[in-house]
């Protein structure tokens, strides 16, 4: 997509994790182009994650449902969007397997919903627009001790979250090779930094070690995983969305492979330190315990295409983006104790009660 245009993108799912950062990048960068955000504010979307942008005149919100046919192909009609950057959907592992359902509804009907209402809406007429969808490593399934994601790796899904993204995925291709849709699809690693719902590892062993309260580290903590500073997602998908090549898969990864035990160990030492609590403090509240179904045991990208095609390299050390997010936590526990009141207790009880 060339950057000189005044360019409407929707983006889905922008007031998520990384929706939120992928919103903040493209209001913040391009004055020029109008950025919609449309989210159905599930437990996840939160529109305190982009207080700061929120006033932009390049911005709007929108809340409504992916999976709500009529109200999507009204949306397009209305706004004719050039491009969609299409992030909206259910995210966490744990959940799908209390939920399937939920999750084929939201990740692969609410895609199809999108695609249809894109497709209808440019007609054929296809120069300068696109349809960028992001998914996950998940897709590949898991990896042994040794080995890489790349962009030929065959789909293996083995949750019903990876499942339903790899659903959605294929549905993307299928628009493409099918209708000609231009297309694009990132999939990447772990993501961790600022705004992330505390249901996923990082943030819930910050909350859990600020509060004293046990570290559930599933099973012997020897699943690995390769992790990426959020904001350097976002710069590779500003880079893809402008620079990548329509009809391609780019991988995104962040050279950075850990066990989880070894991750909450040094989240417990650097919190130690910052909490300034005696050194091996929170390391007390490590509990192993009953572990995931169908667990994945490591996941590893392959992020050379990206690196060599379109120049993409993160910009930040883990160390130093680990230490970015503790601080932000810990300086933002109005926003952390803010998510974590209400529906998230009844979550946490039933993931966590009888492990
Ligand atoms: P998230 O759960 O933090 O955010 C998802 C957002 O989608 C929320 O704001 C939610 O309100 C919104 N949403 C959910 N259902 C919706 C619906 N029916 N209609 C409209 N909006 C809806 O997720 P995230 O971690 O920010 O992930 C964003 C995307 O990136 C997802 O597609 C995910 O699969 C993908 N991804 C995530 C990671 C990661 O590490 N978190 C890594 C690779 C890819
Ligand atoms: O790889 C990309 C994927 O990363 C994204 O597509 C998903 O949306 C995102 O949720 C994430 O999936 P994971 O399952 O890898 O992330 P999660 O934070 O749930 O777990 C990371 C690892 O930590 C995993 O091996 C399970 C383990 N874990 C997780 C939780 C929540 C624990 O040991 N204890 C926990 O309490």
């Amino acid at each position: 997509m060339e950057s000189n245009k005044n360019f409407k993108i929707l983006v889905t799912g922008g007031a998520g994790f990384i929706g939120s950062h992928v919103v903040r990048r493209f209001v913040t960068s391009y004055p020029d182009y109008s950025i919609v955000n449309l989210d159905k504010l599930t437990y996840a979307g939160n529109l305190e994650n982009l207080r700061d942008i929120e006033k932009m005149p390049n911005y709007q919100f929108i809340k409504g449902d992916i999976t709500n046919m009529t109200f999507v192909n009204a949306l397009f009609k209305e706004h004719e969007f050039d491009a969609v950057i299409h992030l909206a959907a259910e995210s966490h592992v744990d959940r799908s397997i209390q939920d399937p359902l939920s999750f084929v509804t939201t990740n692969v009907v609410g895609t199809v919903n999108i695609l249809n209402a894109a497709l209808a809406t440019w007609k054929d007429h296809f120069e300068n627009k696109l349809f960028y969808h992001i998914s996950t490593d998940e897709v590949y399934g898991s990896l042994g001790e040794s080995g890489y994601f790349t962009e030929s790796t065959s789909y293996d899904p083995k949750s019903p979250y990876s499942a339903s993204k790899a659903g959605s995925d294929h549905f993307v291709r299928s628009y493409e090779n099918t209708y000609a849709l231009p297309v694009v699809i990132t999939n990447c690693s772990n993501n961790y930094g600022p705004y992330q719902f505390p249901e996923k590892l990082l943030p819930l062993m910050i909350h859990n070690i600020r509060n004293n309260k046990p570290l559930p580290v599933y099973g012997t903590g020897e699943n690995i995983r390769d992790w990426l500073f959020v904001k350097d997602h976002a710069d590779a998908i500003d880079l893809v969305f402008h620079s990548g090549k329509k009809g391609e898969t780019y991988n995104i990864g962040g050279f950075n492979e850990w066990k989880n035990i070894d991750i909450v160990r040094l989240l417990c030492r650097i919190m130690d330190d910052k909490l300034h609590r005696q050194p091996g403090t929170s390391e007390k509240l490590i509990e192993f315990v009953k572990d995931r179904p169908g667990h994945d045991q490591r996941y590893a990208i392959d992020a050379a295409k990206i690196s060599s095609e379109l120049g993409w390299k993160p910009s930040v050390t883990f160390e130093q983006g680990l230490e970015i997010t503790v601080d932000w936590y810990l300086e933002n526990i109005a926003w952390l104790d803010h998510v974590t009141s209400g529906a998230y207790k009844t979550y946490y009880d039933s993931q966590y009660r009888n492990r």
